[in-house]
């Protein structure tokens, strides 16, 4: 439920619950004892009954406005008396214990027996003479530091008592459901408002405090839920941020790591080789030539690396102008196989190219950067063969607005600890490092240049069964 609603609802309920609550339960419980004790309380009653105690109350306040001097006179004893209108009333005024006024036929006298207190203001209904009176004395105390009182005598029967007793009964239980009705709303209100906002705020403290794995929970209100649920998308991207900064560490310290590594080794080798030959351990004219070509292949590799590395690290600062022509993925994928399949063929890898393509697409592509990339693909495919032979099967596929270009090998496949990495630059799997040549950044490389297409590069593996790698271009338009 949204707050507006709920606020509105409360309000709503607050005004209708305790009234309708408070009649509902004096007409079910009151009116049926009323007619069991024979007393069947009407309307008219209640209203009759109310009027009497309200005149009553409003000759009180009367009596208090004047002072007690005036208030003994007896022409105000008369005049009190004619302001409760046609109500069967009579007033006694005593000062010092005898009878200044009396405007109908009772007496102190028939006073005396009830054993009037000193409060006040007090309301009672006595019996005088055989009939009963409500009666409601009302204490004076005068200058010269005499007391006395104003006596109120209203006739009444057991109906107008029943009816005020009724009123008094509807008055207690609205008073008490519209006390019952606020609690349970603040109750309520606490658990949908209070409570959310109070987790709400523990939680904005955790994130203050760097501590950012603690999943917000949407409780409470609509708009209580909003706050919730941004503020979760604004934990889970600071969480991402956090561990994507601690990755780029990662693989900055892993990059370092090979470096050193992958740097180190041919340097070292080179140099055993040409000690070797200094020294003359090479002493035949085949094992110096041997020496020579084994520190040969090294400072190519040597060479590539860092030809790799330049290539990356001018990637990623953006300084490779591309050279962007609409071409037939086909057509251009059927070129790139035919340059490397005599090749491959000497390894035992055997090229296959399926077009599964809807008409012909069109992709815009740096043609010798986009080589780079299935060049890589085929490589890979190559190095991380099984046993001595394999295959390499190009799919193109296409969906309503990408083309989809596949490498499916049949090699060894990637691990999965591995998948995560294999993109990050000088990222080799454990397996690889002692297999086969590289330097990890062929996929890095082959990554970047596929998004500067507007593209995508990902991979399906099992370890073992092989690996697919797709790129997915965006289509030109058909009349470009
Ligand atoms: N087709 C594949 N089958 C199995 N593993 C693969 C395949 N392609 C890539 N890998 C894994 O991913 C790692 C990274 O590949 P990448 O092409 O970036 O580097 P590389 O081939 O080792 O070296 P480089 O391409 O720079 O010469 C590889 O070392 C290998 O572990
Ligand atoms: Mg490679």
């Amino acid at each position: 439920m949204n707050l507006r609603k709920r606020l509105l609802l409360t309000n709503l309920s607050l005004l209708v619950i305790p009234p309708v609550l408070a009649l509902v339960l004096s007409l079910a419980v009151f009116l049926p004892l009323a007619s069991l004790w024979g007393t069947p309380v009407s309307f008219s009653e209640v209203e009759g009954a109310l009027r009497m105690r309200a005149s009553l109350f409003a000759a009180a306040a009367a009596i208090w406005r004047e002072s007690p001097e005036t208030a003994a006179r007896e022409e105000f004893a008369w005049y009190v008396a004619s302001s409760l209108g046609d109500l069967p009333a009579q007033v006694l005024v005593e000062k010092d214990g005898t009878q200044v006024a009396a405007t109908g036929p009772l007496r102190m006298a028939d006073l005396l027996d009830l054993g009037i207190g000193d409060p006040l203001l007090s309301t009672r209904t006595v019996t005088l003479k055989g009939t009963r009176y409500v009666l409601q004395s009302q204490r004076l105390a005068f200058g010269d530091g005499s007391t006395g009182a104003v006596h109120l005598l209203v006739e009444t029967g057991p109906e107008t008592e029943t009816a005020f007793a009724f009123a008094v009964f509807a008055l207690g239980t609205l008073f008490l459901s519209a006390l019952l009705t606020s609690v349970l709303y603040s109750i309520r209100i606490h658990r949908s408002l209070a409570s959310p906002l109070v987790r709400l705020n523990d939680a904005v403290s955790e994130l203050r405090q760097g501590r950012l794995d603690r999943e917000m929970l949407e409780e409470g209100d609509e708009e209580i839920r909003q706050v919730i649920r941004s503020l979760e998308a604004l934990r889970l991207k600071l969480q991402e941020s956090v561990d994507g900064r601690e990755r780029v560490d990662e693989s900055r310290k892993r990059l370092v790591e090979s470096l050193s590594h992958d740097l180190k080794t041919p340097v070292t080798s080179i140099r055993g080789y040409v000690e070797g030959l200094l020294d003359g351990i090479a002493d035949t004219p085949e094992k110096r030539r041997k020496y020579l070509e084994t520190i040969r292949t090294k400072a190519e590799g040597l060479d590539r690396m860092l030809d790799d590395l330049v290539f990356f690290s001018r990637l990623e600062l953006d300084q490779v102008p591309y050279d962007f022509q609409p071409t037939e993925p086909e057509v251009y994928l059927a070129a790139c196989i035919e340059e490397n399949r005599e090749d491959f063929a000497r390894d035992g890898m055997v090229f296959s190219l399926e077009n599964q393509l809807s008409g012909h697409p069109r992709v815009c592509i740096d043609r010798d950067r986009m080589k780079r990339v299935f060049q890589n693909l085929f490589e890979n495919a190559r190095k991380y063969r099984k046993g001595d032979s394999g295959s390499i099967d190009v799919v193109l596929r296409d969906t309503p607005d990408r083309v989809l270009l596949e490498v499916r090998d049949s090699g060894i496949g990637i691990p999965p600890d591995s998948l995560p990495y294999i993109f990050d630059r000088f990222y080799r799997a454990d397996a690889s490092r002692s297999r086969a040549d590289g330097s990890g950044l062929g996929l890095a490389i082959a990554r970047q240049i596929v998004e500067d297409h507007r593209g995508a590069l990902w991979v399906r593996s099992r370890e073992g069964e092989g690996a697919t790698f797709v790129v997915s271009l965006p289509k030109e338009p058909e009349d470009a």
